[in-house]
């Protein structure tokens, strides 16, 4: 409600170019050329400013990284471009980033995280036994932290248009960009959709794409890199969200890293190129191999549909629950599919998360489970799900 009375408050009317920042002769320059365009094609008011916008994020102040920083690096610019000052260097002394300021890193720090990160360094005689043992103890303690449809372009469209229609922010998640299996299928950014649908939605529609180093071939759940992709943000918004990444900090540098590996790999010709396209086809060729057999074998069960995994890690079976369980679910005052889910786990250890918790129609019932244990185990996975099934069934028939 608050949003929609912002949004009439300061109407919606075409904004003169150059109050989008533009310089004033460019924007004469192109006079012309606007009068020419349809109206409807000028830009409408962002959607998300500092009005709409929740207004705790306003609130938030970092003096750390506040205007003074952001000053430091004008007045460094000025010194780049020669203007004279009573001094020749900005020294950031407003953040205790110790080796930013020339500190040398501790060496045995930095062995035992380069071990921990590329394994076969294990086998280096460059590194010191004790390093060795502390990676292998650290390695052992750690693991990465861990519905498989893939929307078609129509449905992208649909919902962008959706969200120019409906004024609403777009976030779209696109973590699973190379994790598509199903042949029909294709990934189809919703960037590039958004831009082929024409200026009237690229020139409008507020978009920020997520990406993440945890997904697709990468599997890199440990590092926490990941970034965030916006359009069409509001200049002021901008700002506001430059103050909230300053004041959580980055991630750290390692993930930083893998995320730059992400979005800039090994090119045709480079050295890494040919083992680093083997291993990635690797992964992804296992993955696909495992959701077909996932698929094939939820079906092979009586009271089990599972549609086409076409991408991402997971199944999203769809389970018959017999109207006993639903009311034995309800004396545990638990949904029926939490309950089954419950039983499942239970009674096999398998650990699945119920569809009610991501929603589904009313009266149907599903679970989600990864499709990331290796083959021989999946399948092992696969059969204890259908016996207990078949014994739920009966069970409670
Ligand atoms: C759709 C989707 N987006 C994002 C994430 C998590 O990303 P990150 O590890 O970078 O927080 C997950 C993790 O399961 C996911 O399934």
């Amino acid at each position: 409600m608050q949003r929609a009375a912002a949004l009439v408050r300061r109407g919606c009317g075409p904004r003169t170019p150059s109050s989008w920042g533009r310089s004033q002769s460019s924007a004469a320059a192109e006079a012309s050329a606007v009068l020419k365009v349809r109206p409807e094609r000028s830009r409408r008011e962002r959607i998300l400013t500092l009005e709409s916008m929740n207004p705790q994020v306003k609130a938030v102040e970092y003096a750390v990284r506040g205007p003074i920083v952001l000053k430091a690096g004008e007045i460094e610019l000025e010194l780049q471009r020669g203007i004279k000052k009573p001094f020749t260097e900005v020294i950031r002394a407003n953040i205790g980033d110790a080796q930013a300021m020339g500190q040398q890193p501790i060496t045995f720090l930095r062995q035992v995280m380069a071990l921990c990160t590329y394994p076969n360094l294990l086998d280096s005689p460059s590194f010191p036994e004790d390093a060795k043992k502390r990676a292998r103890r650290i390695l052992q303690a750690c693991g990465g932290n861990s519905l498989g449809q893939v929307q078609s372009r129509k449905c992208i469209e649909d919902v962008i248009h959706f969200a120019w229609e409906e004024k609403l922010f777009l976030l779209a998640d696109e973590v699973y960009q190379d994790n598509v299996y199903s042949p029909d299928c294709r990934f189809h950014s919703f960037k590039k959709v958004l831009y082929e649908m024409g200026p009237e939605y690229s020139s409008n529609v507020e978009l920020a794409s997520f990406h993440s180093t945890s997904k697709g071939y990468m599997g890199e759940c440990g590092y926490r890199g990941g970034y965030m992709e916006v359009i069409n943000l509001h200049p002021e918004i901008k700002g506001q969200l430059v103050k909230l990444l300053s004041v959580r900090l980055c991630p750290p540098v390692s993930g930083q890293a893998a995320m730059d590996i992400v979005v800039n790999p090994p090119v045709a010709g480079e050295e890494s190129f040919e083992q680093f396209s083997r291993e990635k086809e690797s992964v992804l060729g296992n993955l696909a191999k495992k959701a077909k057999l996932t698929e094939d074998l939820f079906n092979q069960v009586p009271g089990i549909h599972c549609n086409p995994l076409q991408g991402a890690m997971y199944a999203f079976p769809r389970i018959f629950i017999p109207a006993k369980a639903v009311e034995a679910a309800q004396a545990h005052q638990m949904a029926p599919d939490m309950f089954y889910c419950m039983k499942l786990l239970e009674e096999t250890g398998i650990c699945v998360v119920p569809g009610s918790g991501f929603g589904q129609r009313e009266g149907t019932y599903h679970f989600r489970m990864t499709i990331l244990p290796p083959v021989e185990k999946l399948k092992t996975v696969l059969q204890k799900v259908k016996d207990f099934h078949i014994n739920f069934l009966e069970k409670y028939a």
